[in-house]
């Protein structure tokens, strides 16, 4: 079986960031699994205006999403919601994101973000795709990452741990799924 390839996106683009650590941290978990190979996706690479006209870079963008089987999202939270840079991605892709699993994996201050993840929920679900149950939540975000990028929490661990096996089973499924016909969106 061919491994998934599966994104990991940096949904926020601010300076003086934490979004590459935590999803550098959430890759090298998933790139130890033979079967998953990452993707990694920095929305600051790419200009998604909100006008949502397409160019060069939306186009760069969507051919990426299309190439993905699977998602996890790395959010944090921006005033009990999801930042504009991720929405805006999510707006400008439309077919390539459906039929696909994703994860989340939210940071932030006291409430670990669990709220932008469950606006996410509502978001992902309108565009055709299936969120796994099992999210990561990390609060107080910056306290919690260690000089090496690590994440020694063994709870955050479990959850990660869980997220991409569901993600995987997932994938499979609709892998095989193909073979019945188009997904009927
Ligand atoms: C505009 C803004 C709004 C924020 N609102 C919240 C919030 O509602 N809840 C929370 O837990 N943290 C909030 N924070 C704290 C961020 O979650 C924290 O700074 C995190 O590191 C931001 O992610 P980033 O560094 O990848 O941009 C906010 C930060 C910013 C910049």
């Amino acid at each position: 079986m061919q491994p998934i390839q599966l994104a990991i996106v940096v949904g926020s683009v601010r300076e003086g960031r934490v979004g590459p650590t935590v999803a550098a941290w959430v890759a090298s978990i998933a790139a130890a699994r033979k079967t998953v190979e990452v993707v990694e996706v920095d929305l600051a690479d790419f200009e998604l205006p909100n006008t949502l006209i397409p160019s060069d870079d939306t186009d760069r963008f969507t051919t990426i999403v299309g190439a993905c089987d699977a998602f996890v999202f790395v959010t944090p939270e921006y005033n009990h919601g999801v930042p504009g840079s991720l929405k805006t991605a999510l707006d400008t892709v439309k077919y390539e994101w459906r039929a696909k699993p994703v994860g989340f994996v939210s940071y932030g201050g006291l409430g670990g973000g669990v709220r932008a993840t469950e606006q996410l929920r509502q978001i992902t679900a309108e565009l055709h795709m299936v969120s796994v149950r099992d999210a990561v939540s990390l609060h107080r975000v910056r306290k919690r990452i260690d000089p090496e990028g690590g994440i020694d929490d063994a709870a955050a661990l479990d959850a990660l741990g869980r997220l991409l096996d569901q993600i995987e089973w997932w994938a499979d499924a609709v892998a095989g799924a193909g073979e019945r016909g188009d997904y009927p969106g």
